[in-house]
């Protein structure tokens, strides 16, 4: 795959690019570049991930040469900064759209877990670098299951999971879905700030209607009916009748048994 990425990706306004067979986190990898000065649109892809990370300071498993591992390092504009939550939804779009176009039925689970017939298929980790007040990089990772090996085993696992080739019944191109997947964020990125980002993610949600029970960190569960989101990509909850809103944070969101 990493071969054949520069021509794949060349109609893409990427500013850099940087290939790893293997690396500890592409993540990472992003966040030291950007302290270095990487430009906006600079792209880190690995074929393998050793200390891949998760959202919750969970591990994310990345076998070498069965997923896309890849971290963008975008340096908002002040509009894009000022809608600075929404990047976590704009990523989990991007990843929808270019599974749609496969012919795939993708949701999200809040707020940015993609699913595939309610097994997780893709995760997203958003990395934010203020220098004060200001937005100065946001790193975008996201590690997409493509075959089957990469997979954990099922009881690594707080959700099931499931890989897009089993799911679509043959092989398909990693380096074509990258392009896809960055080719819809060039579309969709100047939308942040119009309220079509966030109305799309909403579209998407999977559990729309549903009970669900929400946990975040050592606090009481939440077990409430999913309604939508907030303007910020807050998630609503009917609970007793009332609309409790939910932050991002340490959160798990999961059927109501
Ligand atoms: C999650 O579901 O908890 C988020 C997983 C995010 C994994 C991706 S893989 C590419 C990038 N590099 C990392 O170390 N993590 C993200």
């Amino acid at each position: 795959m990493l071969k054949k990425l520069p021509s794949v990706l060349a109609s893409l306004p990427l500013a850099d690019l940087r290939l790893f067979d293997s690396i500890g986190s592409t993540n990472d990898e992003a966040l030291a570049w950007a302290a270095e000065g990487a430009r906006d649109f600079s792209l880190v892809v690995a074929d393998e991930q050793t200390t891949g990370r998760g959202r919750a300071g969970r591990k994310w498993v990345t076998p070498q040469g069965t997923a896309l591992a890849f971290s963008l390092i975008l340096r908002p504009a002040p509009a894009e900064a000022d809608s600075s939550t929404l990047f976590t939804g704009l990523t989990a779009l991007v990843l929808v759209d270019a599974l749609k176009k496969r012919g795939l039925k993708p949701q999200i689970k809040w707020p940015n877990d993609i699913l595939l017939n309610r097994k997780k298929v893709a995760g997203i980790l958003v990395e934010s670098v203020w220098t004060g007040d200001a937005l100065d990089t946001v790193v975008l990772g996201m590690g997409v299951n493509v075959l089957a090996g990469s997979n954990p085993p099922d009881d690594a696992l707080l959700f099931p999971a499931t890989n897009l080739e089993t799911e679509l019944g043959r092989s398909l191109k990693r380096a074509e879905l990258l392009r896809d997947i960055l080719s819809a964020l060039v579309g969709w990125r100047p939308k942040m700030s119009t309220g079509e980002v966030v109305k799309a993610w909403e579209e998407n949600l999977s559990f729309r209607g549903e009970q669900v029970q929400v946990t975040r960190g050592d606090e009481e569960p939440l077990t409430g009916r999913v309604m939508g989101l907030e303007a910020d990509g807050s998630l609503r909850l009917l609970i007793n009748d009332k609309i409790v809103t939910v932050q991002f944070g340490e959160i798990h969101l999961r059927p109501a048994v």
